[in-house]
Order: structure tokens, then sequence, then C-alpha cells
């Protein structure tokens, strides 16, 4: 099986080198700006395209340690466009693409759900509509990989976990639009032969999430001395992902998945929210100086999020066995890394939240 697993790796890197135009949508979201930045250093003969339309979870700031090198292109524009999205793909005739961009917040998705369908359904359609096109004549050593996430499986109970067969139950608009768009890809694969992969992962956490989602939000609120709002009785439990991990696992299925296959991603890092966050609570009052406990009053329990999810775990056998990967970022590690991110990026944070983000992107690209 090893020896099987090596030569194909071997076979593989051949054809890689000679890759050489990538699609990254999302790639100025939180986990896109990772695995942009890892594509960018690690592959300096590929030309890594970043496409975002650069909704209020995009942000250029995420990217200005590699936006001068000249591998690396943005383009700003709207998935849901197909008409833009087919004409790019027959300018720039990519040789793969790595689509992240999406609508990815539950809490919006319940007020909102159009948008997640416009975004996650339309717009990865719009994206195999046009790699079909311009990979119809040759589709070898050509690659769709779409990034998806656990939530697609449902809830589960106490025990088990989410296998890759484990059939879809989503629960909210956002993981209903994303369990559509990955029927989707799936379906370009069984009825067009494109050839695709899908990954299923955990919850990421990591520098450059939006303080939207709990760790960056509760970071920022317990600096603030602001109220943590727990959603139900705060046993809801979530398995947790360091986003450096994922951008490496979504670096090995990209070379060495196998084609129309699917691959779970996690953590094996499971915790009930009310833990993570006094955890939290913990390690953030201790880097402020402020004495042990200091926030935990902050914790204020208010009305649970409709069809919360009760429990995420993943089982990632298969990538393991399949291709060797497995976390290499401890929790620890990782939590640490997160709090310091945050709190040394006070101008990070503040532009995200306070809209100037806006006038950095004017200044950037107005005149370009
Ligand atoms: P994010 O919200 O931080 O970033 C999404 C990016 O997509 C933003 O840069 C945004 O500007 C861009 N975008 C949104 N709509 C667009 C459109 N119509 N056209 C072009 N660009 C558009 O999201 P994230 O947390 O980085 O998630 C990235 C992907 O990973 C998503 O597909 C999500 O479903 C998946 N995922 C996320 C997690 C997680 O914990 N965050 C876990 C598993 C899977
Ligand atoms: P979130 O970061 O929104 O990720 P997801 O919903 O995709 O898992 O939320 C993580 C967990 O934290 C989830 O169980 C909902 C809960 N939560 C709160 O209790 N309060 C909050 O303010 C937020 C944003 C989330």
């Amino acid at each position: 099986m090893q020896h099987i697993y090596l030569k194909k790796k071997i076979v593989l890197q051949f054809y890689i080198f000679r890759m050489k135009k990538i699609l990254i949508t999302g790639g100025a979201g939180f986990i896109g700006s990772h695995v942009v930045r890892l594509f960018v250093n690690k592959y300096p003969h590929y030309d890594i395209y970043n496409l975002d339309a650069l909704t209020y979870a995009g942000n250029l700031e995420n990217l200005t340690d590699i936006d001068q090198k000249p591998n690396y292109h943005f383009i700003k524009g709207d998935i849901v466009n197909g008409e833009f999205i087919q004409k790019l793909f027959e300018e720039h005739q990519f040789d793969g693409v790595i689509h992240l961009a999406a609508e990815s917040h539950v809490d919006r998705s319940i007020a909102n759900p159009m948008e997640f369908i416009f975004t996650n359904v339309v717009g990865t359609v719009n994206l195999l509509n046009a790699a079909r096109l311009i990979w119809k004549d040759n589709a070898e050593r050509k690659r769709f990989y779409h990034i998806s996430t656990d939530e697609v499986y449902g809830s589960l109970g106490e025990t088990g976990s989410f296998k890759e067969t484990t059939p879809y139950r989503p629960h909210s608009p956002y993981s209903a639009a994303k369990a559509s768009s990955d029927h989707f890809v799936r379906a370009y694969h069984d009825t067009y032969g494109l050839p695709t992969v899908i990954s299923n992962c955990s919850n990421n956490y990591g520098p450059n999430q939006f303080p939207e989602k709990l760790l960056p939000l509760f970071i920022n609120n317990i600096k603030h001395s602001k109220p943590l709002p727990v959603y139900g009785k705060g046993i809801n439990v979530r398995d947790w992902l360091y986003v450096e991990d994922h951008a490496n696992a979504i670096d090995t299925i990209f070379h060495f998945g196998r084609d129309g296959e699917t691959y779970n991603i996690g953590g094996n890092n499971e915790w009930r929210n009310i833990d993570i966050i006094k955890k939290l609570i913990e390690i953030v009052d201790a880097k402020l100086g402020r004495p042990a406990g200091t926030s935990l009053p902050l914790i204020t329990y208010v009305t649970d999020r409709a069809g919360h999810d009760l429990r995420y775990a993943i089982d990632a056998t298969k990538l393991k066995t399949e291709l060797g990967w497995e976390p290499k970022i401890k929790f620890t590690e990782g939590f640490e890394k997160t709090v310091d991110w945050y709190l040394a990026n006070e101008k990070w944070l503040d532009n995200v939240t306070s809209g100037a983000y806006v006038d950095y992107y004017h200044k950037m690209y107005d005149n370009k």
C-alpha cells in the first residue's frame, strides 16, 4: 500500500511541475488566505490567481506579506456572474481550481439564506461549467477541488463520527447550500467526467478569521470586557483544526487525492463550547495581565441558534491511510498562537470591524 502510494507520488510530482495556472477562489478570506500564502511560497513555478469578490469577509490585508510576489495575481470578481467566470477561464486556461469562495457564517445564513444559495450553489455551478468548457477536449492533469464542510453531514449524538460515506443531512441554510454544491461537484464528475475532488473539514481556528465566528469574536470581546454570548447551554461540541493544518491538507489532497473522491479532514480535537470558552478566558486574561477568572462573569447565556447542531466529529482515517496526512499543530500551541495573533493585530481587528478596509482597497487598487 505504502509502496504504491510512493510510486504514485513520484509520478504525480512529475505532473505537478508541469502545472502552471491555479485559480484559488475566496483567497482573501480566512482559510483561502492561508492556502494562497502556502501555494505562492511553496510553488514558485505556479501562477496563483486569487479570485475574490471582497465581501465583508474578504480582506486583502491578509496577504500583504506575499502580494508583491511575481507568481501571485489578484482578480476582483463575483463567482455568481456566470458570463464573467466563463470569460475568465477562457482567458487564463487554468490547469487547476481550488474553490473556497463562499458565504460561510451560519447565523448570517439564518438571517438571509438567498445570498448563500447564490454564492455557494450558483457560484459553484458557474465555476464547474467554466472548467468543463475549457477542459472539454483534454481534462488530463486538470483538477477541480471543492472545499466543503463537515456541517453537510448534520449533527451527531454523544458518540460516533462522520465518515465520507455518512449520508448528508444538513440543518442550516449554510450547510444546505454547501451540501447542494457538493452534490453538483459530484454530479459533474459522474456525468461529464470532470476531474473533481472534495474535502469536508471541521471548524478551523487561527489568525485572520472574521470576528463574527466564535473564537475571534470572543477574544475581541474579552479584550474589551464585553459580554460573551453563549448560545443555549454551551454544550454543543465542535472539532477544532488549526487553519495551517487545513491548508496543508488541501495541498496534499489537491496534488495526491484521487479523482471523484471525498476526503474528511479533522483535528481529533473535540471541545464543548463552554469548555473552549473557559479555556479562552483563562489564556486571554493571563496574556492581558488580569487576575485569573476576571472575564468569567462576561459569559452570558443567550437564546440558542435555530437548528443548532449538537455535535460534529470527524473520522479522517481515509486521509491518513491513503495520503499520509495528519494534523501537526498541537491544540495548546495553535490556540496560544491564535490568541497572540489577535492581541497583536489590533489594527487588523479594528479595520475589519470598522469598515476602514474599504479605504485600504481603494488606495491599493483604484489606480491600477
Ligand atoms: P470566509 O467567509 O472567511 O471567506 C470567504 C471568502 O469568499 C471571502 O474572501 C469572500 O470575499 C469570498 N467570497 C464570498 N462570496 C463571493 C463571491 N460571490 N464571489 C467571489 N468571492 C466571494 O470563509 P472561510 O471560513 O475562509 O471558508 C472558506 C471555505 O472553507 C468555505 O467554502 C467554507 O464553506 C469552507 N469551510 C470553512 C470552515 C471554517 O471553519 N471556517 C470549515 C470547513 C469548511
Ligand atoms: P461558529 O464559529 O459560528 O461556527 P459553526 O457554527 O460553523 O460551528 O460557532 C461555533 C460554535 O459556537 C457553535 O456551536 C455556535 C457557538 N456560538 C456561540 O455560542 N456564540 C456565538 O456568539 C457564536 C458566534 C457561536
